[in-house]
């Protein structure tokens, strides 16, 4: 069995990368949430094999890679689709804004659970909608921990105003990278049911489970598989999110055919390596996958350890999945902004937390995505500017 080295540090700084591109090349990048680490053989021979072929004209979504996506949710959650329920677009922040127009009234407000991923709340204001946000609780653990509580009584009343239209939900949560739980999972499905709200589930990064177990919203019961339009994407999994590829799943034909419409309307097709890359990753990338959860696993519990260690003043949550973690840096003695503090006196650059709402300011969002020395490094940096903080204060 191959062991795939995600040691093996990676120049990236040449290839017009996002995230290796933003900022001075002595600033580490660790914001977007792509990882430093090559992807599974399986999608990348599955590209040279079709530019082999050489000719590459418009192309149409390919039945076998959906049939491997009515497989896959099989064996994962036993959930039970049809091919014709499977649907693709280029990515998911372009079909959120174009479910938001797709689905209710101009004016419509669209429910969120905050802090979350900061294009909710841009999809919605940009496309004839509002964000309705509900912010989560926060709970400590304990002096290095905390967890967010969701308040379903505010949820409810919420969804009960008659201009709230979408729930935009995301399980596996970013940035706090919880999983949420079957029980509230149900709360959220019964009550976008009663009050006639269309539930758009983004699990983006259910394949990347550190621990626990993913519950995707649509497989409670028929019901709330009937009011959801569901996305997920092999671009996190499989860090292929530079070739725009995700699938959409909807086993409501309206619904279904309403997202199509959206999706149509902008004339939002996938690219012939997106669908290529997708297949080779889904149908041979299983065991890259397993060895990546490995070595994430032990990322964030580094991490997690250092953290606690070297820098208590820092509290975060423990992400079940994702690999991304949210940090509360607000009792530093940090005059201003604490991502600007983490770029320009530490050298490293992680995502700002007020891109999740404004419930995300005093807090940053570390990737740790990336080689063991990598994060070593950033942590060392990180490191480096707290201490120097306490020798200034
Ligand atoms: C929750 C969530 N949704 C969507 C996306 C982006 O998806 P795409 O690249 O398909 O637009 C991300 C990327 O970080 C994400 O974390």
């Amino acid at each position: 069995m191959t062991a795939f080295n995600f040691d093996e540090v990676i120049d990236r700084t040449q290839h017009h990368s996002a995230k290796w591109g933003a900022f001075e090349s002595d600033c580490l990048p660790m914001w977007v949430a792509d990882m430093d680490f090559r992807s599974p053989p399986s999608a990348i021979d599955a590209m040279i094999e079709r530019a082999r072929h050489g000719v590459f004209g418009y192309t149409m979504d390919p039945p076998q890679l959906k049939e491997v996506i009515v497989e896959r949710m099989e064996q994962l959650y036993d959930w039970r689709i049809s091919t014709e329920d499977v649907l693709f677009s280029p990515g998911l922040v372009l079909t959120l804004g174009a479910t938001c127009r797709g689905f209710g009234q101009p004016g419509d407000a669209v429910l969120i659970q905050t802090p979350v991923y900061g294009p909710f709340y841009k999809v919605a204001a940009g496309n004839q909608k509002y964000a309705y946000s509900i912010d989560m609780q926060y709970v400590a653990d304990d002096a290095h921990t905390f967890h967010y509580e969701n308040d379903y009584d505010a949820f409810a009343e919420a969804a009960s105003q008659p201009q709230t239209s979408i729930h935009l939900q995301c399980n596996p949560q970013n940035p706090a990278g919880f999983l949420y739980s079957r029980a509230e999972l149900e709360r959220i499905g019964e009550i976008c049911l009663k009050h006639n709200v269309l539930i758009v589930a983004d699990e983006i990064h259910s394949d990347l489970i550190l621990e626990g177990e993913h519950i995707p919203i649509a497989t409670l019961s028929d019901e709330i598989a009937q009011n959801t339009l569901t996305m997920i994407a092999p671009s996190k999994t499989f860090n292929l999110a530079g070739l725009a590829c995700s699938v959409l799943i909807a086993q409501n034909k309206d619904i279904r055919e309403t997202a199509a419409a959206a999706l149509q309307s902008i004339s939002a097709h996938v690219n012939i390596m997106g669908y290529e890359a997708a297949y080779g990753a889904y149908t041979g990338g299983e065991e890259w996958l397993r060895q990546a959860l490995v070595y994430l696993k032990d990322n964030r519990d580094y991490a997690l350890d250092y953290i606690r260690r070297h820098m208590p003043q820092i509290k975060t949550t423990v992400p079940q999945s994702t690999y991304l973690l949210w940090m509360d840096m607000r009792d530093l003695p940090i005059e201003g902004d604490v991502s600007a503090f983490c770029r320009e006196t530490a050298g490293v650059a992680p995502s700002p937390g007020d891109f999740f709402g404004e419930a995300g300011q005093g807090f940053v969002r570390l990737n740790f995505g990336c080689p063991r020395s990598t994060l070593k490094q950033g942590l060392e940096r990180l490191r480096a500017a707290v201490d120097q903080l306490a020798v200034t204060a």
